[in-house]
């Protein structure tokens, strides 16, 4: 079940988003997020951040669970997804560093990381708000299109379209990795709720094909219509394919 909320500007987008969760945290300050990097949460961070400042809006007792980071990036590397997070979220409330968790890019063995990190969110509970952006390509996490859905934690070779997207974080071209370690499509599907988040006329084509595409590999993103709980919060401009 999809529920669609086409909201004024990107970011309105991230205000509605924001809600959502700290709705969740309301009903239950203990909850486990799931968190994703990228420009689109950002508003959704900054409101989350300013609700704990005017509200005190309570992180104490909340777990969370990023969807991926870059292979062979050290947390300390401002362009880790860990580096990412202190930065923009985790340094700027009252949560818990030892309750924050990303899959380690740094692990020597990327298959014994996956499975790590599936189990360890299971034995908190399971994920009971996970949030998602969208890739231009319809990945979600790092699933990038594939000929089959992966279920569990795992290592992935990025798209030549994703390197180029992420590019704007880095340098050069060059300088953007090859490989990330990303939750699979199963251990996203687990959560209890999923918040699929989107701004912007160039994921407009993504937006569509999970929303209203053929549910398949090739736009991993598909996969979320067979998923009971799907709040699609959007800007105009993604959703006009809708
Ligand atoms: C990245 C991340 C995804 C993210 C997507 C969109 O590659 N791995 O989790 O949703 O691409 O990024 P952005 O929000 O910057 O457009």
């Amino acid at each position: 079940m999809m529920r669609i909320i086409i909201t004024d500007s990107y970011r309105q987008m991230g205000r509605e988003a924001a809600n959502m969760v700290a709705g969740q945290l309301y009903l239950k300050p203990d909850s486990v997020l799931g968190l994703a990097t990228g420009s689109t949460p950002l508003p959704m961070y900054r409101r989350l951040i300013a609700l704990h400042r005017s509200l005190g809006l309570d992180f104490s007792e909340v777990t969370t669970f990023n969807l991926d980071e870059y292979v062979g990036m050290a947390p300390d590397n401002p362009q880790s997804y860990h580096y990412f997070m202190n930065e923009n979220f985790f340094s700027k409330v009252n949560i818990r560093p030892d309750h924050t968790y990303l899959p380690d890019g740094m692990a020597e063995d990327l298959e014994a990381e996956g499975h790590r990190y599936d189990a360890l969110i299971q034995q908190k509970g399971g994920i009971d708000l996970q949030v998602l952006g969208i890739g231009q390509n319809a990945h979600i996490g790092f699933n990038e299109p594939d000929v089959k859905f992966e279920a569990i934690t795992h290592c992935v070779e990025l798209d030549e379209e994703t390197i180029r997207a992420n590019s704007r974080f880095f340098q050069r071209l060059e300088d953007v990795p090859r490989y990330a370690i990303s939750m699979g499509i199963k251990t996203i599907m687990m959560a209890r709720r999923i918040l699929l988040l989107a701004n912007g006329a160039n994921k407009a084509e993504a937006v569509r094909k999970a929303v209203c595409g053929s549910v398949m590999p090739e736009a991993p993103a598909s996969i979320l219509q067979l998923h009971r709980d799907v709040t699609v919060i959007l800007d105009r401009a993604a959703a006009a394919r809708l």
